[in-house]
Formats: C-alpha cells, sequence, structure tokens
C-alpha cells in the first residue's frame, strides 16, 4: 500500500521537528512497557526528554539522506522503511527504534521511512539518545540492535583465492544459521575435533552462540562464492578477551572441499581488517597441537606458539602482522565494511586505537 508513497512527501517528521503529527509528552508507563526497557527502571527523566507524535498512515518518518538530529520509538504502528528503488527493507514495529543509526554516527540518514499505518511515535534528539545510552544495560541492547542492522546492510567485498575463484566476504548473519549447521553436519570428525576439541557435532545451544554474535565483542567474517553466493567455503571469528578489550581470539574453518585455496589466510587479514577497527591489536588462538595447517596459517602472521599441554598449543599474534597478508586495496575494502558494524555505528564503547590517541 505505502510503495513509494513517501516520494509525494514534502517533510520528514524526524528531520523537521514541529512540522507534523501532534506533540505531546510521553507518560512514563508507556515508555516502561516497550520491550527495550524491560527491567530497566529510571526511565522517567528520558520520557521528559520524548515527545509523542502521531502519524496517520503514509506520513513520511525520515528522508534518505536528510541530517540526522533526532530518532523514534515505535509506540505503536508499522513503519516501514524503504530502499532508493521503493523495495521495503525492512519493518519496525511497537517497541522498534528508529533513526537511531543516523544520530550515533551522525551521518546523514541511510534510508527513507514510512508510516505504514496510523503510528504513535515517542520522538527524541541527541539529549534523549545520551540519556537512553545511561540507562543500565540500555547500552548495550541499542549496540546489539544497531550491530545486526549495520551488519545485513553491509557491502559484500569481493576477492579473489590464489586459484583465480572469485569470492565475496561479509560478515556472518543470524541468517546463515541454517546453512553454517548444515555445513558442521557435512564436516567429519576429524575436522570437528579440530574445530572444537571433540569429534561430536556442536549442540544448538553452541551453535545459537557462535551464529548469534554481537559484532562488537563477537565478530564473524563468511566467505563465499561469488557465482553461488548461497556457497559458504568458510568463517572465521574472533571474541574479544573479557579480562583485556585489546586482545581477542580467533577460531576458523573451512570446507572441506575448499581448503588448501588459502580461504583461511583470505580470513584471517580480513579479520585482522575487522579487528583494527575494533581496537584489537592481538590476536590469540588455541588448537590441537596435531593441526599443522591451522599453525600454518597463523604463522603467516609471525604467529608464536606455546605448548599448552601434551595435546594443545595457544598462538599469539599481532594484528598489524595479520592486516599484511591482505593486498592494500581488499584490507581498506574490509575495513570500510567492517567498520561502522564492529562499532555499531558509534554506539559501542570502542576503545581507543593507539594511533588515534
Ligand atoms: C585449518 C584450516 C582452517 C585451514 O584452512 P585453509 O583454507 O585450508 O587454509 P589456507 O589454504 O589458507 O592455508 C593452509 C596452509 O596450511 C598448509 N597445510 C595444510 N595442511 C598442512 C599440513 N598437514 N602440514 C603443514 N602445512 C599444511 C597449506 O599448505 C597452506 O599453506 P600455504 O598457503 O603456504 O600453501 C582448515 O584446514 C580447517 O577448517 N580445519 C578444520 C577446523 C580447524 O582446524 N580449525 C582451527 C581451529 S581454530
Amino acid at each position: 500500500m505505502c510503495v513509494n508513497y513517501w516520494r509525494r512527501q514534502s517533510t520528514a517528521l524526524l528531520g523537521h521537528t514541529g512540522a507534523m503529527g501532534h506533540p505531546g509528552p510521553v507518560a512514563v508507563d508507556d515508555l516502561s512497557m516497550l520491550e527495550l526497557f524491560d527491567g530497566v527502571s529510571g526511565v522517567g527523566r528520558l520520557a521528559g526528554l520524548l515527545e509523542v507524535r502521531e502519524l496517520v498512515a503514509g506520513a513520511e518518518v525520515v528522508r534518505k539522506g536528510d541530517a540526522s538530529t533526532s530518532f523514534a520509538l515505535v509506540g505503536m504502528g508499522t513503519i516501514e522503511i524503504f530502499d532508493t528503488d521503493g523495495t521495503v527493507l525492512a519493518v519496525a514495529e511497537r517497541g522498534s527504534i528508529v533513526g537511531e543509526l543516523g544520530i550515533a554516527s551522525g551521518r546523514p540518514r541511510r534510508a527513507t521511512a514510512v508510516a505504514a499505518s496510523p503510528t504513535v511515535l515517542y520522538v527524541g534528539g541527541r539529549d534523549a539518545f545520551e540519556e537512553m545510552l545511561a540507562l543500565p544495560g540500555l547500552r548495550r541492547r541499542l549496540q546489539r540492535i544497531a550491530a545486526a542492522r549495520l551488519a545485513m546492510a553491509a557491502p559484500e567485498v569481493p576477492a579473489t583465492l590464489r586459484d583465480g575463484s572469485d569470492v565475496y566476504l561479509r560478515p556472518l548473519l543470524a541468517s546463515d544459521k541454517l546453512a553454517y549447521t548444515n555445513q558442521l553436519r557435512r564436516w567429519s570428525a576429524e575436522s570437528l575435533r579440530r574445530r572444537f576439541f571433540s569429534a561430536a557435532a556442536p549442540s544448538a545451544d553452541l551453535i545459537d552462540y557462535l551464529v548469534e554474535i554481537d559484532y562488537v565483542d563477537h565478530f564473524a567474517w563468511v566467505v563465499v562464492d561469488r557465482v553461488r553466493p548461497d556457497v559458504g567455503l568458510g568463517l572465521a571469528r574472533y571474541v574479544r578477551s573479557a579480562g583485556d578489550p585489546r586482545r581477542a581470539e580467533v577460531a576458523f574453518g573451512v570446507d572441506e572441499e575448499s581448503r588448501g585455496r588459502g580461504v583461511a589466510t583470505m580470513l584471517l587479514g580480513a579479520l585482522a581488517a575487522a579487528a583494527d577497527c575494533a581496537g584489537i591489536a592481538t590476536f590469540t588462538a588455541e588448537m590441537l597441537a596435531d593441526n599443522d595447517a591451522m599453525r600454518a596459517v597463523l604463522g603467516k602472521a609471525d604467529a608464536r606458539f606455546h605448548a599448552v599441554d601434551g595435546s594443545s598449543v595457544s598462538a599469539e599474534l599481532e594484528v598489524e602482522a595479520a592486516c599484511a597478508l591482505l593486498p592494500a586495496h581488499l584490507g581498506d575494502d574490509l575495513a570500510a565494511a567492517a567498520n561502522d558494524v564492529v562499532s555499531a555505528a558509534g554506539i559501542a564503547l570502542v576503545v581507543p586505537h593507539p594511533r588515534a590517541t
């Protein structure tokens, strides 16, 4: 019903506060009932910084390219987010937040959003956004929402393996879960043993943990075939250390048919490009002592190895050395694709980069 309706509007609500709708105060109870604030106390001050706006179906909420000066929480109704060609990219319903990426990053609106039904919004500016980030647990929740949205929108980065095959690298998405599960089902007991230190198939809980990542402390790239992007060739992740935010542990898995083509080496460089944006300086890894292929890959970035016990070894290497594994243009493209995702558009408290301090 609303496709392209926004083109007829002349003013976006969040671009020009006061131009549309009927402003009014937000009741603390209405705000507390939104899922985003589940278990969060002390929203009174935030409520005081927000304004209720009632929109008719078809009213424009934000317009692509406009300056980002405010955000909105959906109190009632549905908002559709449009691509430039008029297709619906996403739908935001009661409890969703709209416009937070722009206000967090200070960049212009990335897409146009239109009320698809009579809609009630709680609209705030930068002061309300800062207040929301200061509420206990809210920064983390908003960070997850923003990072997941940005990961979905991140461009696929084209690259070429050393055998000349064309591939794409992109962040792992929650929607990859089925493909990832099926890939692990095809793995031999030996591959599972090397990756998970056990020949048993990973549990459903472990797969959830491996796929439902937050992108800020736990980030993963996948490599897919460029001709058949539904075919995943390999995946690698880093998980930031809880004790030291400048260190992260890496892990790799390459499909059995795709090994020896440089997929893991490319993934190590790609992880480094993202980690550098996330303020991580050192990678660590743990592997079985007989995992010569993994040792060979990490060795290319001058990893230092230490025996943990008779059966496993740990490795430590500098992110900078792993960045050097990629051609400069590919490293730059990957960093550009990952930067907003790993910082959740600036919502995450990213560790200051030594070069910036
Ligand atoms: C380890 C793994 C990720 C490597 O993936 P890959 O895409 O084949 O790696 P690459 O092709 O980038 O590089 C592999 C390197 O190891 C070398 N290698 C492979 N088998 C080897 C062996 N048995 N001994 C010594 N070197 C070996 C290859 O020659 C290659 O080096 P090169 O590029 O100088 O030729 C992959 O084998 C895998 O998924 N294994 C199962 C899971 C696992 O072990 N994960 C690691 C635990 S975190």
